[in-house]
């Protein structure tokens, strides 16, 4: 049985900065409204939308203080309700963040458990009388002392993010609700937030994985998504194949498919932090594609696909090429990634081949809470000024969360006030506008990736092979029982020689000219083709 999420691409919304609509800076729920018919045209079925819960906005909303509220900054719960309604009617599905290994400590339950520890709230949180050595993502211990009660909370990420007690049945019980209460309202499904992390195991200083971790999603899944054909993806940092597998192995009854990040892990040095980046190693990204593609077989699990998120710098500034090949790249990226098995999601402005802004040196652009914490603790340890900035400007959360590109106009168009993060100064030469009236676009590429998905069964259906090819060439078939397609990308600034003695039957799709013959083919840089060939 097909599932309406394995023929589905997934746009990412980051509302804060996609659009406004009333001028006061921030992006919110009437402006994608005003961008649904752009995002119909564009042919996507589901948007996933990071969360628009009221929050204090200490992690832009990855901080809820009630999971039942929108933020006022983004409407209310009419707008909410409006956007549901109007997506659907363009069949857009709507994929709500879910965030529940924390909360805000704004949260009633948190304000209670503090206020009160003999309350059945305390136990929704987790306190010790002495912290141990685990360490908090955002940097510094993940335990802050609260003076009241005398006690540890535990946050893995920032002190305002306390963690939740997943042990606790009635907490449980409290999430399942709330899920409940969004799935009544009708919406797509869920995107899971470090959801490897519920299941904890703080005093052996596990974090991710904790052996209940797969208890508590089945039985998550049996009190909400049983029975209903919902897209839940899990965020899974370390995810293994196997790992993978355990969650969305259909008989397990957990998750749809999950972000793994293996690809991602390339773009910094092995072992390093994230801050110490490096160039692209194709041979490497060869083999975890293949990996990843042969190991989730259908039967056994689902992939998820995607180079960019609202937590990733902009794979074309780190890995494409942001000026000559920038919309070449684009869709050289786009081609090797949609044709694989798998759901592929886009994260917005993607589409129209956004790049990484240039922070000021002085980093008072910098308003992402991991950025903000990695500068001070860099100059804490004595790195240079030069050295943070270019990590910031390479690999900071804020490069993908400026402001959409909409158009030429002041402010890209995304608002007519100056906006809560910059517009990036490229907006005149990129934005949708632009996009939208050249047919050889991006944009286009994506379009047309985006419907092949939807028409085409053996993107589903068909095995994966890679080719032989030198190094700096990636090259896959998919094969059904009786076709072969054939994905050749090169992903370089130099010519590169492929040969095969396939011959081409058909033209899927290309961002160059299709050869006349595969043998003793040059590739000029960035080309990128997918042919049915016998
Ligand atoms: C996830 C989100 C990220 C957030 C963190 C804490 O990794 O994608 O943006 O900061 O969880 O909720
Ligand atoms: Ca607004």
């Amino acid at each position: 049985m097909k599932h309406w999420w394995q023929k589905a691409t997934i746009y990412q919304i980051y509302p804060k900065s996609f659009k406004d609509s009333n001028d006061d800076g921030i992006g919110d729920l009437q402006g994608i409204i005003e961008k649904l018919d752009y995002l119909e045209e564009l042919g996507i079925s589901a948007i996933w939308l990071s969360p628009v819960y009221q929050s204090p906005m200490d992690d832009n909303g990855y901080d809820i203080s009630d999971y039942e509220k929108i933020a006022e900054c983004f409407g209310d719960m009419s707008d909410m309700d409006e956007l549901l309604l109007e997506a659907k009617r363009r069949g857009i599905r709507i994929i709500m963040d879910l965030v529940v290994n924390h909360t805000s400590d704004e949260h009633a339950w948190f304000v209670t458990a503090k206020e009160n520890p003999n309350s059945p709230e305390r136990d929704f949180y987790i306190w010790r009388d002495q912290p141990n050595a685990l360490e908090s993502i955002f940097g510094g211990s993940a335990w802050q002392y609260d003076e009241t009660s005398q006690q540890y909370y535990l946050h893995l990420f920032s002190k305002k993010q306390p963690d939740l007690n997943w042990e606790n049945p009635a907490l449980r019980q409290k999430v399942y609700d709330m899920m409940n209460f969004w799935i009544d309202k009708g919406i797509g499904g869920f995107r899971m937030d470090v959801i490897d992390m519920i299941g904890k195991a703080p005093d052996k200083g596990i974090t991710t994985n904790g052996p209940k971790l797969h208890d508590y999603l089945k039985e998550m899944h049996q009190a909400t998504l049983k029975d209903k054909d919902l897209l839940t993806v899990g965020e899974t940092w370390g995810a293994t194949p196997a790992i993978a597998k355990a969650y969305s192995n259909p008989d397990n009854h957990e998750l749809s498919m999950v972000f793994q990040f293996e690809h991602i892990g390339l773009q910094h040095l092995d072992n390093h932090p994230k801050w110490d980046f490096t160039s692209l190693d194709v041979p490497r990204l060869k083999a975890i594609f293949s990996k990843w593609q042969i190991e989730l077989d259908p039967t056994e699990g689902w992939n998820s696909l995607f180079w960019n998120n609202h937590d990733l710098p902009r794979v074309l500034s780190i890995w494409g090429n942001e000026m000559t090949y920038r919309e070449k790249s684009g869709k050289a990226f786009a081609i090797l990634l949609h044709l694989l098995r798998g759901t592929p999601y886009i994260y917005q402005g993607e589409e129209i081949g956004m790049l990484n802004y240039p922070f000021k040196a002085d980093f008072s652009e910098i308003e992402d809470i991991e950025s903000r914490n990695f500068i001070a603790e860099a100059r804490q340890a004595g790195k240079q000024e030069e050295t943070i900035i270019e990590s910031i400007r390479k690999v900071s959360r804020d490069n993908a969360r400026t402001p959409m590109q909409w158009d030429d106009s002041p402010q890209a168009g995304f608002s007519t006030t100056k906006p809560w993060l910059p517009v990036n100064p490229n907006y005149q030469t990129i934005n949708v506008a632009k996009a939208l009236a050249d047919k050889n676009s991006l944009f286009y590429t994506y379009q047309a990736l985006i419907k092949l998905r939807k028409e085409e069964d053996w993107l589903v259906d068909a095995d994966y092979e890679l080719l032989e090819t030198s190094s700096k060439v990636f090259a896959y078939l998919r094969k059904t029982t009786d076709k072969t397609y054939l994905v050749l990308v090169n992903l370089s600034d130099e010519t590169q020689s492929f040969t095969s003695n396939y011959t081409i039957k058909d033209t899927i799709i290309t961002n160059t000219k299709t050869p006349q013959t595969l043998e003793n083919l040059t590739l000029e840089p960035w080309d990128a083709f997918c042919l049915e060939v016998d």
